[in-house]
């Protein structure tokens, strides 16, 4: 299986939970994996395991489980969109990808290097896992009194020395360069000198994706990237998305609070139910019944339990 590591094209139905990885609604017990699907370009999460310490309705200290056995195989070169009920794990699924939620346990793999858990990798190899992981969320977080092109540039604090990132105008000559040839892939390269205040919110979004690609991510996470546009300016940021997916090979994966907008756009659907995957499949492959299953009363009570008795909500 070793000889499939870089063989297999993008979207190639051969990936683990690629196209033809998986078989639909309920598939979640029946999925195939291949035994070097994490070493696949692209990201790969195994029994990832959330925990928050909260209190129950009695007063003693409990720990929920926020994201509980989730599985998640996203290749290079395709978008997945992520459904679910309020609370059922979604944005904790993506923030432990980039070490912004408590992981009890699970493994997640980037591009074939092994970021979660810590200790089976060195440091240098997780800061360059890292590096390939952007996310962007749905309250755009730029800065918005600073030019669009230094907002951009800033994706690349990663990997520059830190004298060199300090201050804004210090931004080398060819990062600037590299920072407007990302903000021509989004279509704003004409807004460059603009303050980021004074663009749209779908504009700033497409900024925020621009950003992720100065840091030269091959792994995109979007979090609810849509929740606070109009639908024009929806479609627009679900089509650059799928561009960067199909176009340039990245592995994209979104949470979206609208199934229709993302049955439209992305290449695959999966439904988390109660911190894990529950559905899987195609746009075509999923009923709207099956989707719509994931927000009903009945599964919804689990969430709500599991809800009211936390302390907060990160998302
Ligand atoms: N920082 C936190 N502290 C305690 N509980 C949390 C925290 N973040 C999330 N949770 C809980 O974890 C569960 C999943 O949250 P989240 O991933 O934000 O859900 P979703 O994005 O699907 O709406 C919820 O019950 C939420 O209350
Ligand atoms: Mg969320």
């Amino acid at each position: 299986m070793a000889s499939h590591h870089g063989a297999l094209a993008p979207g190639s139905p051969g990936l683990p939970g690629g196209p033809g990885g998986s078989a639909g609604p309920g598939a979640a017990e029946g999925v195939l994996h291949l035994p070097d699907g994490v070493r696949s370009p692209g990201l790969h999460v195994r029994g990832l395991r959330v925990q928050f310490s909260t209190r129950s309705e009695a007063g003693d200290a409990v720990l929920r489980s926020a994201v509980d056995g989730m599985d998640l195989d996203v290749a290079a070169g395709e978008l997945v969109a992520i459904l679910g009920a309020n609370g059922c794990g979604k944005s904790t699924t993506l923030k432990s990808v980039i070490g912004l939620a408590p992981v009890t346990s699970g493994e997640v793999w980037v591009d074939g290097e092994q970021v979660l858990p810590h200790h089976r990798t060195s440091a240098a190899e997780q800061h360059e896992a890292r590096r390939r992981v952007a996310m962007i969320f749905q309250q755009v977080n730029l800065v918005r009194r600073r030019t669009v092109l230094d907002n951009v540039c800033a994706g690349a604090l990663g990997r520059l020395p830190l004298r060199r990132s300090l201050v804004a105008s210090l931004f080398p000559h060819d990062l600037r360069a590299e920072a407007m040839l990302c903000l021509d892939r989004v279509g704003l390269a004409d807004r460059a000198l603009d303050r980021v205040g004074q663009l749209s919110g779908g504009q700033q979004q497409r900024v925020a994706v621009a950003r992720a690609l100065c840091q030269r991510a091959s792994v995109l996470l979007a979090d609810e990237p849509t929740s606070a546009l109009d639908p024009a300016a929806s479609t627009q940021v679900m089509e650059l998305l799928a561009t960067l997916a199909h176009d340039e090979g990245l592995a994209v994966v979104a949470v979206l609070h609208d199934p229709e907008l993302a049955r439209e756009h992305a290449d695959r659907l999966v439904g988390m139910v109660a911190g894990r995957e529950r559905l899987n499949g195609a746009p075509d492959a999923v009923t709207r019944d099956a989707v719509e299953h994931l927000y009903s009363a009945e599964t919804a009570t689990v969430t709500v339990t599991r809800t009211t008795v936390g302390t907060r909500i990160s998302a």
